[in-house]
């Protein structure tokens, strides 16, 4: 008997007990490629060699110390190494312990802004259908996944709203160009944003590469900009989610540099510390920093672990290696050879809808047609027999249901570390193609 408190109640999963580059092994002597790091989390792969020492280093020197009291070394050298390459404005870190927790953070400053400018009326949220902010009751009443959101959804938040993803596999019409399409989502959040009433909104929340929810979609051209046109239109902050998008795992360090646009506040966490600690982080602009410290001169919110030093040191260390390894150069390389791959091989199944993602960030959806798109039946389980299959194959992939209306739909994320070679890219593409073969030949 287990007196651990387990997802799935009535299922055994293994027990792990130890992780080196991209495998996890677990206690049968069983070796799993990693190659979605758990949620898109591990970028640096298990046991790096300069972060287990980091991690043993700033144990031995400061593991714990209070916000309450004192701020650190470490806290202060993350900040300013984010802050160094940050888009815009965006230069001040608050860091929380994982990405609910750093989005609740979020929800709260946003709203505490406008209380601080004179705004107080300000009081909804708007996000998209089907996109995923953390399992934290506010951030659950951001989020889309509909099954997640089942059995909580009498105390979600009423003043969160939600308007339609940027699709484009399933929702951009034949007729439309990008752009039109873009212009139409635009056109939805305002006139969201009209009926809660022009000067009720407080933000705008959305991941720039969704991820859980939709399985690595990208934005359209010309979408963020045009929602970065019609939040500053009516003066609602635009909150940008890269919990699971974010540092370098699509390319970039920050997934929306290349949409052109700034937030007014980002949200980072797992590729940040990269597993190795747990730490999420809210990064705001000049706009809200200026605003608290002209006005009430402190930000309403805090955790005991916020800051932790620990976390901290380890996270910039994490970061430092990225940067002094260049592998956001082989997250590009990488990228572009498992999206190759990717579609060489069960690019024309006919049950793999669509391929999309951006660097090390690739998604799967399947589907029971391919010309009419049509979703497998949710009790058909198919995102859950993927994820087995792969298992039995050695091979770890992040499965999500409800894809293609948040009910119905199937989708895997491949999210291999930042360090893979070339030789474990192919590896990894060989058995998610026997993985898939298996599953809808034994349907
Ligand atoms: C985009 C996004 N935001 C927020 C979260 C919540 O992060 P956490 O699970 O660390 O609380 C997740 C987790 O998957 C996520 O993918």
């Amino acid at each position: 008997m287990s007196n651990t408190f387990h997802r799935n109640l009535k299922q055994t999963v293994p027990v792990v007990v130890s992780g080196q580059g991209i495998y996890l092994t677990d206690a049968q002597g069983k070796r799993y490629i990693d190659a979605c790091g758990g949620a898109a989390v591990a970028c640096l792969g298990h046991s790096h060699p300069r972060i287990t020492e980091a991690v043993h280093r700033q144990v031995d020197r400061l593991s714990y110390a209070s916000t309450v009291f004192f701020t650190t070394s470490d806290a202060e050298a993350l900040a300013s190494h984010l802050a160094a390459r940050s888009p815009g404005t965006l230069n001040w870190s608050f860091f929380a312990s994982g990405g609910s927790e750093a989005i609740e953070s979020a929800m709260k400053c946003a709203r505490q802004y406008f209380v601080e400018i004179g705004q107080p009326q300000r009081q909804h949220f708007i996000s998209r259908a089907q996109g995923y902010h953390g399992n934290t009751l506010g951030a659950l009443s951001l989020s889309g996944i509909a099954v997640r959101r089942a059995p909580y959804l009498p105390i979600l938040l009423p003043t969160t709203h939600h308007v339609s993803p940027c699709y484009a596999y399933r929702h951009q019409l034949p007729s439309e160009s990008e752009e039109q399409f873009a212009t139409r989502l635009a056109d939805e959040l305002e006139a969201k944003i009209l009926e809660i009433g022009a000067d009720k909104v407080i933000g705008f929340f959305a991941e720039t590469v969704v991820g859980a929810a939709l399985g690595c979609v990208p934005p359209v051209k010309t979408y963020f900009q045009k929602i970065r046109a019609v939040c500053d239109k009516y003066g609602v902050l635009l909150i940008i989610d890269e919990v699971m998008s974010g540092m370098g795992r699509t390319g970039p360090l920050f997934a929306c540099e290349p949409e052109g646009i700034a937030p007014d506040i980002l949200v980072m966490a797992k590729g940040l510390g990269g597993g190795y600690q747990p730490i999420g982080c809210m990064m705001v602009n000049a706009r809200i920093h200026d605003a608290l410290v002209n006005g009430s001169g402190q930000f309403v919110n805090g955790y005991t672990y916020t800051g932790h030093p620990l976390a901290c040191a380890v996270a910039l260390e994490v970061q430092k290696v990225i940067e002094e390894d260049y592998l956001l150069d082989n997250v590009k390389v990488r990228g572009a050879q498992l999206r190759a791959r990717l579609e060489a091989t069960v690019g024309q199944h006919p049950n793999v809808g669509n391929i999309r993602g951006r660097g090390l960030f690739q998604g799967i959806e399947f589907v029971a047609d391919r010309a009419s798109k049509t979703p497998f039946a949710p009790n058909q389980l198919i995102n859950a027999r993927i994820k087995a299959e792969a298992m039995q194959h050695g091979l770890l992939v992040y499965p999500t249901g409800g894809t293609a209306d948040g009910v119905s739909g199937d989708h895997v994320i491949l999210a291999p570390p930042y360090i893979c070679t070339a030789q474990e890219i192919d590896e990894i593409a060989d058995l998610f193609d026997a993985t898939v073969n298996a599953v809808f030949a034994a349907l």
